[in-house]
Protein backbone atom coordinates (compact mmCIF):
# COMPACT_ATOMS: atom_id res chain seq x y z
CA UNK A 1 0.00 0.00 0.00
CA UNK A 2 1.22 3.29 -0.96
CA UNK A 3 2.12 5.84 2.06
CA UNK A 4 0.19 8.71 2.82
CA UNK A 5 -0.94 10.97 5.92
CA UNK A 6 -4.48 9.82 6.82
CA UNK A 7 -6.72 11.13 9.30
CA UNK A 8 -9.95 8.99 10.63
CA UNK A 9 -13.32 9.74 11.77
CA UNK A 10 -16.42 8.18 13.04
CA UNK A 11 -19.66 8.76 15.10
CA UNK A 12 -21.11 5.90 17.42
CA UNK A 13 -22.12 3.90 14.14
CA UNK A 14 -19.22 3.25 12.60
CA UNK A 15 -17.16 3.05 15.80
CA UNK A 16 -16.56 -0.29 15.52
CA UNK A 17 -15.37 -0.09 11.93
CA UNK A 18 -13.13 2.71 12.47
CA UNK A 19 -11.06 0.99 14.95
CA UNK A 20 -10.65 -2.15 12.63
CA UNK A 21 -9.75 0.21 9.93
CA UNK A 22 -7.59 2.01 12.15
CA UNK A 23 -5.50 -0.70 13.76
CA UNK A 24 -5.32 -2.43 9.48
CA UNK A 25 -3.78 0.51 8.61
CA UNK A 26 -0.95 1.20 11.48
CA UNK A 27 -0.45 -2.36 10.57
CA UNK A 28 0.37 -1.71 7.15
CA UNK A 29 2.44 0.97 8.19
CA UNK A 30 0.40 4.13 7.75
CA UNK A 31 0.17 7.40 9.65
CA UNK A 32 -2.68 7.93 10.76
CA UNK A 33 -4.57 10.23 13.19
CA UNK A 34 -8.00 9.26 15.38
CA UNK A 35 -10.16 12.31 15.20
CA UNK A 36 -12.73 10.27 17.30
CA UNK A 37 -14.91 9.16 18.34
CA UNK A 38 -13.99 7.74 21.41
CA UNK A 39 -17.27 4.46 21.87
CA UNK A 40 -20.12 3.75 20.84
CA UNK A 41 -21.86 5.81 22.78
CA UNK A 42 -24.27 8.38 21.06
CA UNK A 43 -22.79 11.53 19.32
CA UNK A 44 -23.96 13.61 16.93
CA UNK A 45 -21.75 13.15 13.21
CA UNK A 46 -21.05 17.07 12.49
CA UNK A 47 -19.36 17.00 15.79
CA UNK A 48 -16.70 14.88 14.66
CA UNK A 49 -16.74 15.56 10.71
CA UNK A 50 -16.41 19.48 11.19
CA UNK A 51 -12.79 18.80 12.89
CA UNK A 52 -11.63 15.86 10.14
CA UNK A 53 -12.47 18.31 7.44
CA UNK A 54 -10.61 21.05 8.41
CA UNK A 55 -7.58 19.11 8.88
CA UNK A 56 -8.19 17.61 5.69
CA UNK A 57 -8.98 21.10 4.49
CA UNK A 58 -5.85 22.41 5.69
CA UNK A 59 -3.37 19.90 4.04
CA UNK A 60 -2.26 18.50 7.13
CA UNK A 61 -3.45 15.59 5.68
CA UNK A 62 -3.54 14.28 2.60
CA UNK A 63 -6.56 12.03 2.62
CA UNK A 64 -9.74 11.18 4.91
CA UNK A 65 -11.64 8.28 6.35
CA UNK A 66 -15.08 9.38 7.45
CA UNK A 67 -17.35 6.55 8.74
CA UNK A 68 -21.04 6.62 9.94
CA UNK A 69 -24.24 4.40 9.84
CA UNK A 70 -25.38 5.00 6.27
CA UNK A 71 -22.04 7.08 5.30
CA UNK A 72 -24.45 9.80 3.82
CA UNK A 73 -24.59 12.39 7.23
CA UNK A 74 -20.58 12.53 8.06
CA UNK A 75 -20.23 12.96 4.03
CA UNK A 76 -22.58 15.84 3.98
CA UNK A 77 -20.66 17.13 6.74
CA UNK A 78 -17.43 17.36 5.17
CA UNK A 79 -18.31 18.82 2.01
CA UNK A 80 -19.41 21.59 3.34
CA UNK A 81 -15.50 21.86 3.39
CA UNK A 82 -13.37 24.21 0.94
CA UNK A 83 -11.39 21.83 -1.28
CA UNK A 84 -12.92 18.59 0.04
CA UNK A 85 -14.24 15.99 -2.65
CA UNK A 86 -15.28 13.43 -0.73
CA UNK A 87 -17.18 10.65 -2.24
CA UNK A 88 -19.83 7.90 -0.71
CA UNK A 89 -17.52 3.94 -1.32
CA UNK A 90 -19.72 1.32 -0.77
CA UNK A 91 -18.07 -0.79 -2.80
CA UNK A 92 -14.52 -1.47 -4.46
CA UNK A 93 -15.07 0.02 -7.99
CA UNK A 94 -16.59 2.82 -6.34
CA UNK A 95 -13.61 3.64 -4.33
CA UNK A 96 -11.62 3.52 -7.21
CA UNK A 97 -13.90 6.05 -9.12
CA UNK A 98 -13.81 8.61 -6.73
CA UNK A 99 -10.06 8.64 -6.76
CA UNK A 100 -9.66 8.19 -10.17
CA UNK A 101 -12.18 10.51 -11.93
CA UNK A 102 -13.00 12.24 -8.78
CA UNK A 103 -9.90 13.32 -7.34
CA UNK A 104 -11.44 12.18 -3.85
CA UNK A 105 -10.11 13.21 -1.18
CA UNK A 106 -12.21 11.63 1.43
CA UNK A 107 -13.70 8.10 1.70
CA UNK A 108 -17.07 8.34 3.49
CA UNK A 109 -18.10 4.11 4.41
CA UNK A 110 -21.40 3.29 5.45
CA UNK A 111 -20.59 1.36 8.52
CA UNK A 112 -23.87 -0.38 9.14
CA UNK A 113 -23.56 -1.51 5.65
CA UNK A 114 -20.44 -3.20 4.46
CA UNK A 115 -18.56 -5.87 6.11
CA UNK A 116 -15.25 -5.90 7.39
CA UNK A 117 -13.31 -7.34 4.68
CA UNK A 118 -15.15 -5.24 2.30
CA UNK A 119 -14.15 -1.63 4.30
CA UNK A 120 -10.54 -2.86 4.17
CA UNK A 121 -10.86 -3.54 0.43
CA UNK A 122 -12.48 -0.27 -0.58
CA UNK A 123 -9.92 1.94 1.80
CA UNK A 124 -6.81 0.03 0.42
CA UNK A 125 -8.10 1.17 -3.29
CA UNK A 126 -9.00 4.62 -2.35
CA UNK A 127 -5.17 4.95 -0.99
CA UNK A 128 -3.41 3.29 -4.19
CA UNK A 129 -5.86 4.56 -6.49
CA UNK A 130 -3.83 7.96 -8.30
CA UNK A 131 -6.07 10.34 -10.34
CA UNK A 132 -5.96 10.53 -13.96
CA UNK A 133 -6.50 14.10 -14.58
CA UNK A 134 -7.01 15.14 -17.99
CA UNK A 135 -10.77 15.55 -19.01
CA UNK A 136 -11.81 14.66 -15.24
CA UNK A 137 -9.12 17.63 -13.77
CA UNK A 138 -11.65 19.62 -16.36
CA UNK A 139 -14.78 18.89 -14.44
CA UNK A 140 -13.78 18.77 -10.95
CA UNK A 141 -12.83 22.43 -11.08
CA UNK A 142 -16.46 23.05 -12.42
CA UNK A 143 -17.42 21.49 -8.59
CA UNK A 144 -16.60 24.99 -7.06
CA UNK A 145 -19.63 27.16 -7.02
CA UNK A 146 -17.31 30.14 -7.84
CA UNK A 147 -17.23 28.48 -11.15
CA UNK A 148 -21.31 29.90 -11.20
C1 LIG B 1 -26.81 7.30 13.64
O1 LIG B 1 -27.85 6.55 14.17
C2 LIG B 1 -27.00 7.48 12.14
O2 LIG B 1 -28.08 8.29 11.88
C3 LIG B 1 -25.74 8.08 11.54
O3 LIG B 1 -24.66 7.26 11.82
C4 LIG B 1 -25.74 8.22 10.02
O4 LIG B 1 -26.16 7.06 9.39
C5 LIG B 1 -26.37 9.42 9.48
O5 LIG B 1 -26.32 9.70 8.27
Amino acid sequence: MKKKKIAIVSDHAGYFLKEKILRYLIKEGQEVKDFGCSSEETVDYPDYGHPLANAVSAGDYELGISICGTGNGINMVVNKHPGIRSALCWNEEISRLARAHNDANICALPGRFISESEAYLIVRTFIDTTFEGGRHKKRIDKISLKMY
